[in-house]
């Protein structure tokens, strides 16, 4: 199915613009029948409609809740920069932990200048769907969701930007979800920040890292610092510029996983999980 549509769309809708624009609409306004029923029976819903559905066949929630079973402690703290509808959110509060978490989720459910490229349909329906509120409360209405099923998470929502989280923090985490901006200087900070709040043995998980930062050159990265998302020829995929610089800029290189980095916290130094 995955390769048909692939198929489709490198065939059909890549070099048509305006066909493309409408098979995004098609597929968002598809799910707001399910949204509606979910929200009047206090069900979950992530799906098409406010794209809130970021998994996008990636797999990277496996991988996550992979990682999360690497930790060994009766209390698990997880800082989640970037939670937007709470896809990840749901994901890992499904796993079934015995061990009580804390569930830190920082958003500042409000537009922010997502790129200076990719104006079209999704990115204009995101920012707006954040401005008006309509992203954060389907996120408070899934949390509502998990809060029933599932007693040992206590989460805390911090409705702000990553800096100003940051800035106010004094606390310490075992598994921290980086997927906020994408933009260069917000991502570099946010990395730099974690590693300082990251517990021995803790994990990082860095979201949208689709191209290994050794394959570009710092000239071409910091050409498109402040775009979101870009396409690469050489490697036939979109790929964040400014998360592969931040990468690059503190450590050279990571490996890629499903369009994530991973690092764990051995003894002070920061290890490529994935290598
Ligand atoms: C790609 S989405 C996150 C997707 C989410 N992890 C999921 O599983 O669905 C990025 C989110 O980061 C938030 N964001 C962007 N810049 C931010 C900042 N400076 N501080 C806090 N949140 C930010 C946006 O509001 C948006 O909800």
């Amino acid at each position: 199915m995955k390769i048909l549509l692939r198929y489709i769309y490198d065939k059909f809708l890549k070099k048509n613009r305006i066909l493309w624009e409408m098979v995004v609409r098609i597929y968002y306004y598809s799910g707001y029948p399910i949204y509606i029923f979910c929200k009047m029976t206090k069900k979950p819903y992530v799906g098409s409609y406010l794209f809130s559905d970021q998994e996008a066949g990636r797999e990277r929630l496996k991988i996550t809740k992979l990682i999360l079973k690497k930790i060994k402690k009766k209390k698990i703290k997880i800082l989640e920069l970037g939670v937007f509808c709470g896809q990840n959110t749901l994901s890992i509060s499904r796993e079934n932990l015995s061990v009580k978490v804390d569930h830190f989720c920082v958003d500042l459910f409000n537009a922010y200048e997502i790129s200076d490229i990719n104006n079209d349909f999704r990115y204009k329906k995101c920012n707006e769907n954040l401005r008006n509120q309509n992203i954060y409360n389907l996120f408070s209405h899934n949390l509502k969701t998990i809060k029933k099923e599932r007693g040992n998470i206590r989460f805390f929502v911090k409705k702000m930007s990553t800096r100003n989280f940051f800035v106010k923090n004094s606390k310490k985490f075992d598994l921290i979800i980086i997927d906020a901006s994408h933009q260069f200087n917000f991502v570099y900070k946010d990395i730099i920040s974690s590693k300082k709040i990251l517990n021995n043995n803790g994990f990082i998980i860095g979201d949208d890292y689709e191209v290994e930062s050794k394959n570009f050159s710092f000239s071409s990265l910091y050409k498109n610092k402040n775009s979101d998302l870009i396409y690469s020829k050489r490697f036939n995929k979109y790929y964040h510029p400014g998360v592969a610089l931040a990468v690059k800029r503190i450590f050279k290189n990571l490996k890629s996983k499903n369009g994530l980095f991973c690092l764990q916290k051995k003894n002070k130094k920061f290890i490529d999980f994935f290598n």
